[in-house]
């Protein structure tokens, strides 16, 4: 297992190019399903889950095509086998974005229950009752969701969601995309991922409207057909990097990004003390060589502040002047970041959902683990900072959602370095 060895201390400065959102990409190649015919997909971000998608159509009978610009090219047509098997599905939670797709176009699938997850028990009730209420027959048996559209296909229907999920939104929003007649959901995730997923419906003839308010509107049509499509830019990883420079006290220019797209987190890095500018496509950071202020905030569904920005947050605050809140809404369990940044100095007291940051002058090296996607990239972040080297394990979390994080970061200037192990 690869380990990645972080030499703590240097200011960040330069400039970085940011990747497609993995987020937006997942359920844009779930959607591909839906298609009559050959669909590409660009600014794919090269990420361990963005592989785990591609295996799972290839174990269904569809052999991506891949272009020297790592646009991937899908014919859904070639579809052998309507089954997500437990082996990708238990990696990745995300295959589940297939279900709609599958049920609408072909009427018919078997996917594995993903089950519980690092940081907590993350139902997919959801998505089956809203399958079920466009007339879906749905058993879950051997650990399998076992679904069958009805005889003439899936009917549009009206959805309330009665907890926003952002999965679970597209995954109902792309079997209504092709079922008869006219769907409404309600409470749906506003997440900029679901506006882009949207877009891509609808630049494969669909129509999708309301996306990004919380009342989504579909019409199904009878077919949708091929297309061409550019993933959106990863708000995530945008914010992950602009907290690296403020937490070094350095500067960054982040490109190829989207700055409306994170306006919660730009508002909290500029009361943390930041000189954040902003260009159409652009973002640049500067600290000007200072501490952060310890800043307050609360996790909660889009536009509000992101639960995976939460950990790298906490990393900010820990070395912060000053105390700061973190309220966790959306995840129970999502504080397992704290414990292992306690192995290296930091003042933090978790209860319940919240966690209260006290900074502290320095962070210290220490052997910690990597435990989930955002808690390790809050790892990374305090480890620029801490004194000496922090040796970080079960880094293949990072590489789920972190295309070339050290050469990204040592372009910045940072000490790090990967370690097959
Ligand atoms: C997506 C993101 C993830 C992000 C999360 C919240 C992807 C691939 N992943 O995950 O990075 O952290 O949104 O912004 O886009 N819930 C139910 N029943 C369901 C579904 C969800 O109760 O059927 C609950 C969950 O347990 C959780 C909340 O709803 O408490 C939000 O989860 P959801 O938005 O569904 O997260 P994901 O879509 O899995």
């Amino acid at each position: 297992m690869d380990k990645l060895i972080i030499t703590g201390g240097a200011r960040l400065d330069g400039e970085i190019r940011i990747s497609g959102a993995k987020n937006a990409a997942l359920p844009i190649l779930a959607a591909t399903l839906l298609a009559d015919g050959p669909v590409t997909v660009g600014n794919l971000p090269h990420l361990h889950d963005i592989t785990t998608m591609i295996e799972l159509f290839g174990r269904m009978g569809i052999e991506p095509v891949i272009d020297e610009k790592l646009a991937v090219e899908i014919d859904p047509r070639t579809i052998k086998t309507l089954v997500a098997p437990y082996e990708l599905v238990k990696t990745m939670r995300a295959s589940i974005l297939v279900l709609g797709p599958m049920v609408a176009r072909f009427g018919k699938a078997e996917v594995a229950l993903p089950g519980g997850c690092a940081i907590g028990s993350r139902p997919v009730d959801l998505h089956i009752r809203g399958l079920e209420a466009m007339g879906a027959k749905i058993e879950v048996e051997g650990g399998y969701i076992k679904a069958e559209a009805p005889e003439g296909g899936l009917r549009g229907a009206h959805f309330f969601f009665d907890t926003v999920s952002v999965t679970g939104t597209e995954n109902i929003m792309m079997a209504a995309a092709l079922a008869k007649g006219r769907s409404v959901l309600q409470n749906a995730a506003r997440e900029p991922e679901v506006v882009d997923l949207a877009n891509f419906i609808n630049a494969m003839g669909g129509n999708v409207q309301g996306a990004g308010t919380d009342t989504i509107t579909i019409d199904g049509v009878e077919r949708l057909h091929s297309a061409n499509y550019r993933v959106m830019p990863d708000r995530i990883e945008t914010g992950t990097y602009l907290v690296a420079a403020a937490i070094t006290g350095g500067r960054v220019k982040v490109k190829d990004t989207d700055p409306t797209i994170l306006e919660a987190v730009l508002e909290k890095l500029r009361e943390a003390g930041a000189d954040v500018t902003t260009g159409a496509d652009w973002i640049a950071l500067d600290m000007h060589g200072r501490k952060a202020k310890a800043v307050n905030l609360r996790t909660a569904p889009y536009p509000a502040f992101p639960t995976d920005m939460q950990a790298q947050f906490i990393s900010l605050n820990a070395v912060a002047e000053g105390t700061g809140a973190v309220i966790e809404t959306i995840f129970e369990n999502r504080f397992m970041h704290v414990y292992e940044m306690h192995r290296m100095g930091a003042q933090i007291q978790v209860e319940g959902n919240t966690a209260i940051v006290t900074g502290v002058d320095t962070l210290k090296g220490a052997p910690v683990m990597a435990t989930d996607l955002r808690a390790s990239a809050s790892l990374v972040l305090s480890a620029l900072v801490a004194e000496g080297d922090t040796l970080i394990d079960r880094i293949y979390h990072i590489d789920r959602g972190y295309e070339c994080i050290e050469e990204k970061l040592q372009m910045l200037g940072a000490k790090i370095r990967r370690v097959p192990g």
